[in-house]
């Protein structure tokens, strides 16, 4: 019934369930004695091979389960459709655990690989509390495997039992189902830029766009990145305005930004072709925003490669007051640099608060992990 297990994405205080089946048919999932049907205008949905539904992070926390319920419809006849017998698939869901510190990891840059950043991601085991998934996940968004890649990797990392948080990168604005990506990841009502909260962790996700102006002639048109990025900076305006209810809420002990492209660093100058300094007021509105969230942190890749920007470093740009952490190097045969024997084919970054200090390991598919950023909290 399924292609692969489903993913538990957070966003704002609710869990987004979304699988993928392999025919048609409608679809819903079982919380204790809820159902929740992936309906939309008082019908169910049967002709997608994607399914989501909502629910509120309280019931799956509390219920530690979900069922996973589908029944094939391959033709919606008028009357008396007929429909296959009821699937059902349980699985256990374990929501974070931070009596033992929060451990998550953070793939960014996969590009469609999964064996090798499956490797690196199983760092934790089963301490694992949270995936974060940072961008370019899939090498474009051209064929139906770039997307479904999204969930050989979740399924190998997550398996449907622990959270997501999933952040849109610059190549999955391209190609023919770019404008359905959203449809397989958390979105907050079709954007890609939202908060979550999950236990004492509060982060706050966003959507660069495209890396070159949307002009560019590479993307022929086909982008509209700019004014996404200004009804963004109307969408942070507007967490500082509920900051009782975001970063300031009672229990929330630490503060993260996820977001592909790391603007406040000049790691995105230095050496770069002139084609992606793009939006430099815009990205420096953001920055002089997020100042005021109190960040530990915020969690970039892109670059594929690795790096630390300080406040106040020579790589701070932006008047930035928060740390900056790129922490994804991929070296994959799929991806821009070929390795060979027995190098590492990728890094990814392990991301870990416990006894006071907020910690950033790369760690390679070898299982290797040196420390990259650490810092204490200050009470
Ligand atoms: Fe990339
Ligand atoms: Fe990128």
């Amino acid at each position: 019934m399924l292609y692969r297990d489903p993913c538990v994405f957070a966003v704002g205080k609710e869990y987004q369930i979304v699988f993928n089946t392999k025919e048609f048919g409608i679809a819903w999932v079982e919380v204790g004695e809820k159902q929740y049907r992936d309906s939309f205008g008082g019908l169910m949905r049967s002709e997608t091979l994607v399914h989501r539904v909502a629910l509120p992070m309280p019931e799956l926390d509390k219920a530690g389960k979900y069922t996973v319920c589908f029944r094939a419809l391959p033709e919606r006849k008028p009357y008396f459709p007929e429909l296959g017998a009821e699937q059902r698939r349980e699985y256990a869901f374990r929501p974070i655990d931070f009596s033992d510190g929060l451990q998550a990891v953070m793939l960014a840059d996969t590009h469609s690989n999964v064996e090798a950043p499956t490797l690196a991601a199983d760092y934790f085991g089963d301490k694992l509390d949270l995936v974060l998934l940072n961008g370019d996940i899939p090498a474009e968004s051209k064929q139906m495997s770039d997307l479904l890649a999204i969930y050989d990797l979740l399924s190998n990392t997550a398996g449907g039992g622990r959270p997501v948080v999933f952040a849109r990168g610059n190549h999955d604005y391209r190609g023919r189902l770019a404008i359905e990506m959203p449809q397989y990841i958390g979105n907050r009502d079709g954007h890609t830029y939202f908060t979550f909260r999950l236990g004492s962790l509060w982060g706050i996700v966003l959507d660069c766009g495209e890396d070159k102006n949307d002009s560019n002639v590479e993307y022929g048109g086909l982008v509209d990145c700019h004014r996404m990025r200004l009804e963004e900076t109307d969408y942070i305006r507007s967490v500082i305005e509920r900051a009782e209810e975001e970063y300031l809420a009672p229990g929330v002990e630490t503060r993260i930004c996820l977001t592909h492209i790391p603007f406040p660093s000049r790691v995105i100058e230095i050496g770069q072709d002139p084609i992606f300094q793009i939006e430099h007021d815009i990205f420096g509105e953001w920055t002089h925003l997020l100042n005021q969230m109190q960040l530990d942190v915020m969690l970039c890749g892109h670059m594929h490669r690795l790096s630390v920007t300080e406040p106040e470093s020579e790589l701070a740009r932006m008047d930035v007051q928060f740390p900056v952490v790129v922490c994804a190097e991929p070296h994959m045969v799929k991806g821009v640099i070929p390795v060979e024997g027995d190098e590492p084919h990728y890094i990814c970054g392990a991301f870990e608060v416990t006894d006071g200090k907020v910690t950033v390991h790369a760690v390679d598919d070898h299982g290797k992990a040196t420390l990259l950023w650490q810092k204490t909290k200050s009470e």
